[in-house]
């Protein structure tokens, strides 16, 4: 089959983990016969730097013309003077926007080598199995007003969070289907106690869970959510929330496998059933600190194209094979610097790709 894939790198590492990601699925295509087209485009500092702007149209319209957009990273200290006009950030938001990939699926896995290479006790994130569905163009992020003026009392800024129905159920559909492929229970989470647009949310859950007798249904409120995400994390399954709730949790929850590096997402245009377009993008940002080092985790990105293979493109042996891959070079002790621990084989970043994508291969 052949697949036409917008590929933005980004900035800082962003590149660097793309190349490896690129480089798997060259291999998944030799392997089981397909051709991925892809059309590279920019986003974020770097589009800001040779456009002026942080979103152009043309690269909108490649995306939109592609089967599914894969992502490196966007940002740097270069463009986060607060008093600028444009940030790299707003490319990514608009892209989202535009796209209109409002869920983004979030997994977070525990993989029994990297247990120890943790900052919890291995006790407590065994067996943790878990998706975290955040809602992504809506609430805090886009509502209006949204602005910062000056007034006699002094300068003062507002942003809103807004939510209209159909937001709020389309969202929680895709928790409830994904629920239902899985262990069958759904995390709600809100701030019922407080937030307006919270009780709607929980309103809305509550009917929606009539459609969906076989999926347990539980509400909690995101402040017990963070805590109880490092406390139990495996009574969790799938979690469905707003943008922002969904934002700060997901990062929470990248620390139970150890490293933001291991971990993929996907941003989808609809339920994560079919061919949906989507975006795909590690969960970890541009790591300025760490560019052009060659020592970035691509698995993060390497996962994100197992998603996209599995949900835009319905090709889900090959996802396998993505995942077997990582799976199998960990298992025989290859390590990037973020997960490295006593007497494992340290690696870069192209090393790991070139390890993950000759197992693609030959597995
Ligand atoms: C994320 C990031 C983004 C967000 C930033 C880069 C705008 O933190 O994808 O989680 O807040 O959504
Ligand atoms: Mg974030």
């Amino acid at each position: 089959m052949e697949f036409n894939i917008a590929v933005l790198p980004g900035d800082g590492v962003g590149p660097e983990v793309i190349a490896e990601a690129t480089k798997v699925l060259q291999a998944v295509g030799d392997k089981f016969g397909h051709s991925f087209h892809l059309h590279q485009g920019l986003a974020g500092g770097i589009a800001i730097d040779t456009l002026g702007t942080a979103f152009s149209e043309e690269t909108l319209n490649m995306c939109k013309r592609c089967d599914a957009v894969l992502l490196g990273a966007v940002g740097g200290p270069k463009w986060d003077d607060p008093k600028a006009k444009v940030h790299p950030e707003d490319g990514l938001l608009a892209l989202r926007r535009e796209l209109g990939l409002f869920a983004n699926l979030r997994p977070v896995k525990v993989l029994p080598m990297l247990i120890n290479s943790t900052s919890l006790k291995p006790e407590i994130i065994e067996g943790v199995d878990l998706v975290i569905v955040r809602e992504l163009t809506g609430g805090l992020y886009f509502g209006q007003p949204k602005k910062q003026w000056q007034s006699s009392k002094g300068r003062q800024a507002v942003d809103t969070m807004a939510y209209s129905e159909a937001e709020i159920k389309r969202i929680l559909q895709v928790g409830f289907e994904l629920a239902r492929t899985r262990s069958k229970k759904l995390t709600s989470v809100d701030k019922a106690n407080v937030l307006q647009s919270s009780r709607l949310w929980r309103q809305i859950a509550m009917e929606i869970s009539a459609d969906y007798p076989d999926v347990e249904l539980e509400h909690m409120l995101v402040d017990a959510c963070a805590m109880r995400l490092i406390q139990h994390p495996s009574e969790f399954d799938v979690l469905v929330t707003e943008n922002m709730f969904g934002d700060i949790l997901t990062d929470e929850a990248s620390m139970l496998a150890g490293s933001m590096g291991m971990l993929p997402s996907a941003s989808l245009a609809g339920l994560p059933k079919g061919e949906t377009f989507g975006l795909y993008e590690p969960i970890h940002g541009s790591a300025p600190r760490r560019a052009g080092q060659n020592m970035a985790n691509p698995i993060a990105t390497i996962l994100s194209v197992a998603m996209m293979l599995r949900y835009s493109f319905e090709l889900g042996a090959e996802a396998q094979a993505i995942e077997n891959a990582v799976l199998a070079t960990l298992e025989q002790d290859y390590r990037t610097y973020d997960i490295m621990s006593e007497g494992k084989i340290k690696v870069g970043t192209k090393e790991m790709g070139e390890l993950i994508a000759r197992r693609v291969k030959c597995l």
